[in-house]
């Protein structure tokens, strides 16, 4: 097997922190992944290298990570840059130049975890949102005109074409098809009477060519009531970029904390390494405490080994992190006292103590 190569941001704030954790728990997996050997390569791109060179990443950092199996990522931003200087500087440049189109974040609500919900429990709360992450109203087309003035005129477009909509939604549709064969796709063709109409048509042409799969169409003001009075009724939900963000956030707010949630920006034409970052952001107010939740982290890694062909790795981190929060030992975000690297150390612990070939 050849050794993949791993090119590791760990960025801002408690990116770090987390991002050490999850690396311990991926040497951990060896075991359960003979044939696995992960090269890591660390760069020190984020906020501190911006103070330094007014410039989140080197002109030519998209061609250092081009050659890497997979970019592995913290969080980015610090109070000491603008967000939208870091986000447009490193995050976004990476998802787009390497056509990272889904944006793709699982929600559930883990056992031993006590979610905001009070009607559901664990295996209650377990869906995946495919959000589109090339266009859609975060194309970066628009601009302002007489800024600052009594007659300033401000437009921002938002882009949606066939190529980009029908790629995310079969995505989605054959996302169903290994889960419970159910689509849900984010609409309000309402009130947005050009895209998201259009959107509509797509996801119903391609939704046809899976008729095993159930499909609705449901407008996002009222997904969004869903996600917090039914989220039991979602399997694979389909967003724009727009869509998709709003929701994922209501997501990970129901899952019990924003530390808890993975995400990946992937490519799955696989011409350019595939992105894998927490959902949370560098939390500021936490850093250096030893309190960060590294679970949303190491549950990322488990599906950076999931999309490089190692499912065995991936089970096993799932089953170490149902184990580890059953326990009891979780960090306080989630109700626990356990430091950061406590979590950690148990998840390791389980993996090691795992009997071999057990997940084949
Ligand atoms: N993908 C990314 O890199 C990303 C995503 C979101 C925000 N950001 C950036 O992060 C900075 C802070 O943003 P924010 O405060 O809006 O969001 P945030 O996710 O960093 O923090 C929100 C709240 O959640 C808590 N939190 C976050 N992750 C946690 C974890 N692993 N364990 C325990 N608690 C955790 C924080 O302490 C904070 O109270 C900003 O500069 C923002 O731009 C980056």
């Amino acid at each position: 097997m050849p050794t993949v190569r791993v090119a590791v941001i760990p960025g801002d704030g408690i990116g770090p922190e987390v991002v050490n954790e999850a690396v311990r728990v991926l040497g951990a997996c060896a075991r359960v992944e003979p044939e696995l050997r992960l090269e890591y390569r660390y760069f020190d791109w984020g906020c501190d290298y911006y103070l330094a060179h007014r410039a989140m990443m080197p002109d030519d950092g998209l061609e250092q990570l081009r050659g890497f199996d997979a970019v592995f990522l913290g969080a980015v931003g610090a109070p000491s840059v603008p967000d939208h200087v870091s986000l447009w500087g490193l995050l976004l440049p990476i998802r787009r130049g390497f056509d990272q189109y889904v944006n793709l974040r699982p929600t559930r609500l883990w056992p031993g975890v006590e979610g905001p919900l009070r009607r559901f429990g664990p295996g209650d709360i377990d869906f995946v949102v495919v959000r589109e992450n090339s266009e859609g109203e975060y194309s970066n087309m628009g601009g302002r005109l007489r800024p600052h003035t009594s007659q300033e005129v401000v437009v921002q477009n938002a882009v949606f074409t066939r190529f980009g909509v029908e790629r995310i939604v079969r995505y989605a549709f054959q996302l169903a098809e290994r889960r419970r064969s159910h689509v849900t796709g984010a609409t309000k063709s309402n009130g947005i009477n050009f895209s998201m109409p259009f959107w509509d048509e797509v996801f119903n042409e391609v939704g046809e060519e899976y008729p095993h799969i159930r499909r609705e169409l449901v407008h996002v003001d009222a997904l969004a009531a869903r996600f917090i009075t039914n989220p039991d009724r979602l399997d694979v939900v389909v967003g724009s970029n727009l869509f998709g963000d709003i929701l994922t956030d209501i997501g990970a707010a129901i899952s019990g904390s924003i530390g808890m949630g993975a995400a990946a920006n992937l490519n799955p034409d696989r011409r350019f390494p595939s992105m894998f970052e927490p959902v949370h952001g560098s939390a500021p107010d936490i850093v250096g405490k030893g309190v960060a939740n590294p679970v949303g982290q190491i549950l990322t890694a488990k599906m950076m080994m999931d999309f490089l062909g190692y499912p065995r790795a991936g089970r096993a981190i799932e089953e170490a992190v149902t184990a580890t929060l059953t326990a009891g030992i979780k960090t306080r975000d989630v109700g626990g006292t356990a430091k950061t690297y406590e979590v950690t150390d148990a998840i390791v612990g389980y993996i090691g103590a795992l009997p071999l070939e057990p997940l084949a």
